[in-house]
């Protein structure tokens, strides 16, 4: 039901804050909305593909964590998370590189969640958040209703310039870095090997600390592993990762690695949001990976992102007009899309869907609030018949729209 603000109840009894009043739906749920009418070939949304599930697998997580665990998988947990599943995730980030203990380990509901508890960890109002441009919408979102500010620094094929880092911490000081250094949400970019090393020196020079979101890290289908900030750095940076796009979004459960100092903090912040995520869940992702169903899964899924950004990929080679422009991700969900300079990708959607085709358009992504003429696709979530269509449709619009 939509909120009538004139009515008499709403402007005289429930007296929502003007930080909620101030907040933005998701552009991209609105686009989900339309996209998601018969016969509109979605290209638009987060969603990892659903027939890819490992439904069977979970189905015997579920119930190994009934028998194996009985009462306590449906009792209140602890705040940091249950420690089985604490310790696996340590476990295995030390073997790539990041030496951890559970005590690193704080459990959240998604990655989403722990971009909450950090915007309202560190963030008072005023306070500058150095991101990309463009960045992930929902932490915009989420950094919006602590009021910050954002500067942020321009990418190229190799993520962030770094001269422009070092020149808007001097103008801003900021309170954090944000980055989203694997296969970008929303422009599939991955930061390089050099730019992360620069990136934690000037961290650790400048006192800024790194929040580092990696949901996409570990789908990648070709090149090479580039190894993460948190494993270059010392305690400058706070690492969050995610099952959402590995296993299950409907799940909930994320983490994040920290310095074991600050997580403290995080802890209690964490208590007043929702006191823990929840137990069952957390035992069922702690099945997962403890019987090794992990790794066989992640292959599946990337073969098939592959393939389908492959299809995408000759598609807009195929079809596109000279003029537009695309990335080329390793790996991740999504590719971003760069029409000519005087095109709205913007004002363009509507007559997108008319031809049954959704897309998100680019410029709701960048603080800086430019980017009308670009727009993101999402590669693994239509069938490749479906994605080969799309883009000729698309290839129609802006042909016409040159
Ligand atoms: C960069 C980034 N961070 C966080 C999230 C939220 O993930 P979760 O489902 O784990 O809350 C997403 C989801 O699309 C994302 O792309």
């Amino acid at each position: 039901m939509l909120i009538d603000e004139n009515s008499k109840v709403y402007t005289e009894m429930w007296k929502v804050t003007p930080h909620v009043l101030g907040l933005e739906a998701s552009i991209i749920r609105e686009i989900l909305k339309i996209s998601s009418k018969p016969g509109v070939i979605n290209l638009a949304g987060g969603l990892p593909a659903p027939e890819l599930f490992p439904i069977t697998q979970l189905q015997k997580c579920m119930s190994d964590v009934v028998q194996k665990y009985g009462p306590s998988a449906f009792q209140y947990s602890l705040s940091m998370g249950v420690v089985e599943l604490r310790e696996e995730i340590a476990k295995r980030a030390t073997e790539r590189g990041t030496a951890s203990t559970k005590d690193n380990v704080l459990i959240t509901s998604g990655a989403q969640q722990a971009i909450e508890l950090i915007a309202r960890a560190f963030i008072e109002p005023g306070d500058y958040i150095l991101t990309e441009n463009p960045t992930y919408l929902g932490a915009l979102q989420a950094f919006n209703y602590y009021k910050a500010q954002y500067t942020s620094a321009e990418m190229d094929n190799e993520g962030m310039i770094i001269d422009q880092v070092e020149q808007k911490i001097k103008e801003h000081n900021p309170k954090l870095i944000y980055t989203v250094s694997n296969f970008q949400n929303p422009t599939g970019i991955t930061m390089s090997f050099e730019r992360r090393k620069q990136l934690v020196e000037l961290a650790a020079r400048y006192n800024v600390p790194i929040i580092d979101d990696n949901p996409y890290g570990d789908i990648r289908f070709e090149g090479e592993h580039v190894p993460t900030l948190k494993s270059i750095s010392g305690d400058e940076v706070i690492a969050l990762r995610t099952f959402s796009k590995i296993i299950s979004p409907g799940i909930r459960i994320g983490w994040m690695n920290s310095p074991s100092d600050i997580l403290p903090h995080i802890e209690k912040v964490k208590q007043c949001t929702d006191l823990h995520s929840g137990t069952f869940s957390q035992y069922m992702i702690y099945e997962f990976l403890s019987q090794g169903m992990l790794e066989p899964h992640l292959k599946v899924i990337s073969a098939d992102y592959k393939n389908k950004r492959d299809v995408m990929l000759l598609a807009m080679k195929t079809y596109f007009p000279d003029g537009v422009s695309w990335t080329e991700p390793e790996g991740g969900l999504f590719l971003w899309v760069e029409l000519p300079k005087h095109m709205s990708a913007k004002e363009l959607l509507p007559k997108a869907i008319d031809l049954k085709v959704a897309y998100v358009y680019g410029q709701p992504f960048f603080p800086s609030g430019d980017g009308e003429n670009t727009l993101r696709l999402n590669y693994c979530n239509a069938t490749p018949e479906n994605i080969e269509e799309g883009i000729k449709r698309l290839a129609i619009l802006f042909k016409e729209n040159l």
